[in-house]
């Protein structure tokens, strides 16, 4: 009887295809985007949701040693001197990236992700453009061309296996509404044994090496570093609405340099902080609903947003947005940064 129901279905796949107006595999319970939207970048846009483009920036700040030896190993060989210029460093560098605001998976398909919605951020080396038509959704892609990721759940695509936790790596808050016409204010964080963030490279100085390549390793309070000062669990803040975004990660990291044998390179504690700031990628963003909770009228694959994706008829445009406002945000963000 399956193979029977199997061998029906095949012509009604067809046929559905032949006309094109019907996509099969499209469930309005889920949190897929339609697959008949042609030019999408499935990798980074396959959820129903708002997208910004934007850049991060990335800061290394309040930098001290770290040392790995014993007490009597210090007693004896005495304090691990840091070279001057790692002292109070602070070092900023900064990638394109998308953040994606996107609606969760239902219940039943990943029961312990309570957040009210999933959050990601991609970041590039290249914009973009440079890797993605030759490796799209190959994780050789991500190797070559996508330098950070943050998820607030490890997202599902169409394409990708199911070993997936269901567990989000940082829990979510939207503030309730407290005006009229504020963005949504998020925060949120991890408090997992192991901090989830994913570690990453940095060139600055060395003392002993030219090339000034680190490794980082985002670290949690549970990983014993005693001397980490101050350290806390890694924490997000968001605020977006259908115009902007900010959005930024705060972490404790650990970095060391590549070693030559026997050579003795310091290790590093310091705070890692991602800024982002971006604005709505309307063709490519479902229509953000005001007040809470947070929700999307699905537009991209639907009526004028099946299939095109220019910038007039997206979803800015549906939702009659004044393209005025789109600064607002970030002008508010920036005047608190300079005050
Ligand atoms: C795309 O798929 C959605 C959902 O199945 C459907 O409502 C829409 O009409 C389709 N658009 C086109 C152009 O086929
Ligand atoms: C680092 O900054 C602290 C506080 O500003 C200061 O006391 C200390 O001398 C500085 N260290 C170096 C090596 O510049
Ligand atoms: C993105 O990168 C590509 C390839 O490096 C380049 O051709 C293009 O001009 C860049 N676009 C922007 C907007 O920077
Ligand atoms: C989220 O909250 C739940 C319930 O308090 C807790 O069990 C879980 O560990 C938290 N997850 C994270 C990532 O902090
Ligand atoms: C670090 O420097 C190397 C060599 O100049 C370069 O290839 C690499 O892209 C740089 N990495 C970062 C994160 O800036
Ligand atoms: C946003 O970024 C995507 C991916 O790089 C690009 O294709 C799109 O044109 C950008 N949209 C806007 C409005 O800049
Ligand atoms: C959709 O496009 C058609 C043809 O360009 C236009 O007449 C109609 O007003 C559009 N609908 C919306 C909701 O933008």
């Amino acid at each position: 009887m399956r193979r029977a129901a199997t061998l029906l279905q095949l012509p009604l796949f067809l046929a559905a295809q032949a006309i094109g107006s019907e996509d099969v595999n499209y469930d309005p319970d889920e949190n897929y985007r339609p697959r008949n939207v042609t030019g999408l970048d499935y990798y980074y846009y396959p959820w129903i949701g708002s997208y910004y483009n934007g850049s991060a920036v990335f800061t290394i700040s309040d930098v001290e040693p770290q040392d790995d030896r014993s007490d009597s190993e210090i007693e004896e060989e005495g304090e691990l001197e840091l070279c001057g210029q790692l002292r109070n460093i602070t070092y900023t560098w900064s990638y394109p990236a998308i953040l994606a605001i996107t609606e969760t998976e239902p219940e039943d398909e990943r029961p312990k992700n309570t957040n009210p919605i999933d959050v990601s951020l991609f970041t590039s080396y290249s914009n973009f453009t440079q890797y993605f038509s030759d490796y799209m959704d190959s994780s050789n892609m991500q190797t070559r061309d996508v330098p950070f990721i943050f998820e607030s759940i490890e997202m599902s695509r169409y394409s990708f296996p199911t070993s997936r936790d269901t567990k989000p790596d940082f829990n979510l808050t939207v503030a309730e509404d407290t005006g009229n016409e504020l963005p949504f204010r998020v925060t949120g964080s991890s408090e997992l044994e192991q901090n989830p963030l994913g570690t990453l490279q940095m060139n600055m100085s060395t003392c002993s090496r030219t090339e000034g390549w680190w490794g980082v390793v985002p670290i949690s309070l549970d990983d014993d570093l005693d001397d980490v000062s101050g350290g806390t669990n890694p924490t997000v803040q968001l605020t977006f609405d259908d115009s902007s975004a900010s959005f930024s990660i705060r972490s404790w990291i650990v970095a060391n340099t590549l070693a030559e044998e026997d050579e003795e390179t310091p290790r590093i504690s310091a705070r890692l902080t991602i800024e982002f700031l971006g604005r709505i990628d309307a063709a490519r963003s479902d229509v953000l609903n005001e007040g809470t909770p947070v929700i999307w009228t699905p537009s991209m694959g639907f009526g004028n947003n099946s299939l095109s994706l220019d910038y007039e008829s997206g979803a800015l445009a549906a939702a009659g947005v004044n393209i005025r406002q789109i600064w607002s945000i970030l002008g508010a963000v920036l005047a608190y940064i300079f005050i």
